[in-house]
């Protein structure tokens, strides 16, 4: 009962923070732009003290998060860190944020952050949420393709490759890539794709019951495939029967979400995997995780957030992991 009370006070306790409008106000701006109180006081008119006394409740509560920037403060939202039932009741708020106060402040918000932009280098402009803003070249496409030259992989599985966009920016990397798809449709493309690379394959077949030997590869990557999947515990299992000794698979799939509307013409199954479930899935087929965790979380809504895990098949890897 004492149990009971104390989640039942959090809760009511959380409930309060957000049923305040001018906190409400103040995340909408924040979920935005980082702000200093100054800032947010010039673009609500509210008094600063007021902005200031809001802000303080709403970072106890670990919904927002400041940062230094120079001598001023910015707050921004927690995205990373947020509670996950702050996040909860956050993300239903923010889907009902259609206010012309809302509107009109974001506006200003706007207006003041491109100001401030071009008043600033941009790096300084932009410190501490870098990766929240363009800047010329500097894409996630172009981090990841740098990124892929620090790789070197064995024979690779790509399990639901689709057309092949991921085997193509691993196949100069890896030693084989077999690209395995139920869609005859989209091996096609696949193969058009990477046509004159030897060392690509392309074979139509089904996950739950992978059409190759035991042991026949050092990575299985499963990309946003494990959502359409009927059965997953079965095609864990096969891509631990597939795996050699000291294997590694790396799974990439959303996370439990509330929007089977959305992903179902997608294909998905699943409305995503809580992190507990997809770590027990590749546990009970015998694989060892290394970790599995939510690594992102969409901007836009409904704001879907991917979980990454990757996990080992136990045993000594022959040490064959060589690129092309
Ligand atoms: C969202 S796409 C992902 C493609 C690729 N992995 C990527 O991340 O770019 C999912 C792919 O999985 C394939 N797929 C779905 N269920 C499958 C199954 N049971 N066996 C094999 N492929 C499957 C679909 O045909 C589709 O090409």
């Amino acid at each position: 009962m004492i149990g009971l009370m104390t989640s039942l006070d959090a809760t009511l306790d959380l409930l309060h923070l957000f049923g305040d409008p001018t906190r409400v106000r103040l995340m909408a701006l924040l979920a935005r732009h980082p702000l200093t109180v100054a800032e947010l006081t010039q673009v609500t008119e509210l008094a600063q003290s007021r902005v200031s006394t809001h802000l303080g409740k709403l970072r106890e509560a670990g919904v927002l998060r400041d940062q230094r920037n120079g001598t001023s403060t910015l707050y921004a939202l927690n995205d990373a860190a947020m509670p996950p039932k702050a996040r909860q009741v956050w993300s239903l708020l923010e889907g009902e944020l259609d206010d012309r106060l809302v509107a009109s402040d974001r506006g200003r918000a706007d207006a003041l952050v491109r100001a401030r932009a071009l008043k600033a280098p941009w790096a300084d402009a932009v410190a501490g949420q870098m990766e929240r803003h363009y800047s010329p070249g500097r894409t996630w496409e172009a981090t990841a393709r740098a990124f892929v030259g620090l790789t070197t992989l064995g024979d690779v599985l790509d399990a639901g490759s689709g057309d092949g966009t991921i085997a193509q920016l691993l196949a100069p990397r890896a030693g084989s890539v077999t690209c395995l798809d139920v869609s005859p449709r989209v091996l096609a493309a696949a193969r058009e794709r990477l046509r004159g690379q030897p060392h690509v394959r392309f074979v139509l077949g089904d996950l739950h019951a992978v059409p190759a030997a035991d042991a026949s590869f050092d990575q299985v990557l499963l990309f946003n495939v494990l959502a359409h999947a009927t059965t997953p515990a079965r095609v864990l299992a096969e891509t631990a029967r597939v795996l050699r000794p000291g294997g590694a698979v790396v799974v990439v799939t959303l996370a439990s979400h509330d929007h089977p509307d959305v992903t179902a013409p997608f294909g998905h199954v699943h409305a995503g995997f809580a992190p507990a479930v997809l770590r027990r899935l590749c546990t009970r087929a015998g694989l060892v995780v290394e970790h599995c965790d939510v690594t992102s979380r969409e901007r836009r809504e409904p704001h879907f957030s991917v979980l990454t895990a990757f996990a080992r098949k136990p045993g000594r890897s022959n040490g064959r992991r060589h690129a092309h």
